[in-house]
């Protein structure tokens, strides 16, 4: 999919540079040419000799080149390239990026171009979480720049935690998502994607929840856009940021998600991705309740809240015509999620291991199973992102058979 394509990989200064030597290697086995720009941090973590060597192309570096800038350089790579990929991202560039800074050859070609930006992030996990590094993400994200990872695990600085730059593999999956969108397989489809936890008010000012952050279905929302899909997310609580290109209907409850989502329709599409709350309070207070001073705690009666899932799924005229629904499930994952399936009358589950320790809600990765009719595919441990792309490609496949949704996130083999 991505052979005789264009990309031009930005290296910027972070250890995870070392990966990007790998990524290089990838994607030419894949028949895409690699051109390679080295930020002067990047060239303080990998050699300009190993990347041209791996390249197969000369290394820019220098803004100011009489030799590359008779021709215009930072425009003539730009304008060369299918896709401008920034891996790893470094805290600097990315704060560059955010504000158009242009002082060397690589923020002077990002400013520049029109082309598609892909953006690996990569660092220690307090330059991740510090204010500073969320606002400017968050700004590259609104301004349209697509993103993957970063993932959790150990840092090459001894800590452990958000910053680790996705995978080779990984990123590879996302530069397939986003060139393909020029053949925009799910291009006239409609998709509605369930996200988050549900809120179950108690009373005015209490509530139920759980500990879903929307980051699956929020990526499978974007995933799906990529391909080009007309997407509506309907999303509970939530800390992220809206998803590009995606229609975003907010709700708390779980009425309320189920009234989004049939507003919503028709669509050809339906994932349900949100942590629905099983269960509502019966008779929310219109007032905060109060302890009386008899120690005794209230009794809240709990009433089942409608089960969205099996709504869209049997829906009489007007149901998807692929309903694909989540099991986050604690133990016989893949058993459980079987019968969910076949219970709840929807096409496909994804089921996932949620339970103490997996660090699955909340967290950046998933291990994930594929049921359908046809059987079911245990999938490798991914970051949320790549989840999403792969899941997104195979719906696109659904649609069209001839789509090649082929995620080779298992061949890694040296
Ligand atoms: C050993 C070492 C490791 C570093 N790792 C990272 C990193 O992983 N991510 C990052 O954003 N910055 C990292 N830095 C800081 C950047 O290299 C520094 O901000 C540099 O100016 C970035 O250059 P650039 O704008 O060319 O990317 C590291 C610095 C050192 C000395």
């Amino acid at each position: 999919m991505i052979t005789g394509k264009s990309i031009l990989l930005i290296i910027s200064g972070g250890i995870a540079a070392y990966k990007s030597l790998d990524l290089i290697r990838r994607l030419k086995e894949r028949g895409a040419s690699v051109r390679c720009v080295l930020t002067d941090g990047g060239a303080q973590f990998v050699t300009p000799l190993s990347v041209a060597a791996l390249s197969e192309d000369a290394v820019y570096q220098d803004l100011f080149s009489l030799k590359d800038e008779s021709e215009m350089g930072h425009i003539r790579l730009s304008r060369e390239a299918d896709l401008l990929v920034v891996a790893p991202a470094s805290a600097d560039l990315m704060a560059k990026m955010a504000n158009g800074h242009a002082n060397d050859l690589a923020s002077t070609i990002l400013l520049a171009t029109d082309k598609p930006v892909l953006i690996a992030p990569a660092m220690n996990t307090r330059m991740w979480d510090h204010p500073a590094t969320r606002r400017n993400f968050q700004t590259l994200l609104q301004d349209g720049l697509h993103a993957i990872g970063p993932g959790a695990g150990d840092l090459a600085c001894g800590e452990v935690g958000s910053g680790r730059m996705s995978e080779p593999l990984e990123i590879v999956a996302a530069i397939e998502g986003i060139l393909s969108d020029t053949d925009a397989p799910l291009k006239g489809r409609r998709a509605i994607v369930t996200s988050g936890p549900t809120y179950e008010a108690i009373d005015p000012v209490r509530y139920l929840a759980n500990r879903s952050s929307g980051k699956q279905g929020h990526a499978i929302a974007a995933a799906l856009a990529d391909l080009g899909a007309e997407v509506v997310l309907v999303a509970g609580p939530n800390s992220l940021v809206d998803p590009a290109g995606v229609t975003v209907r907010d709700i708390e409850s779980a009425d309320q998600m189920l009234a989004a989502c049939e507003s919503a329709l028709p669509a050809d599409i339906a994932v349900c991705a949100a942590a629905v709350a099983d269960w509502r309070v019966a008779g929310e207070a219109e007032q905060k309740m109060k302890k009386d001073g008899s120690g005794q705690p209230p009794a809240l009666n709990l009433v089942e809240n409608p089960d969205i899932l099996a709504t869209l799924s049997q829906l009489n005229g007007g149901r998807p015509g692929l309903v694909v629904g989540f099991a986050a499930e604690t133990e016989t994952v893949v058993a459980h999620a079987r019968k969910k399936r076949a219970r709840k009358g929807c096409d496909w589950i994804v089921a996932n291991d949620v339970g103490a320790g997996t660090g699955v809600m909340g967290g950046d990765q998933n291990t994930v199973h594929l049921i359908t009719a046809q059987g079911e595919e245990n999938w490798p441990t991914m970051a949320k992102d790549a989840v999403a792309i792969a899941l997104a490609r195979r719906i696109a496949q659904f649609f069209d058979a001839g789509f090649d949704a082929d995620f080779d996130a298992n061949s890694d083999a040296e």
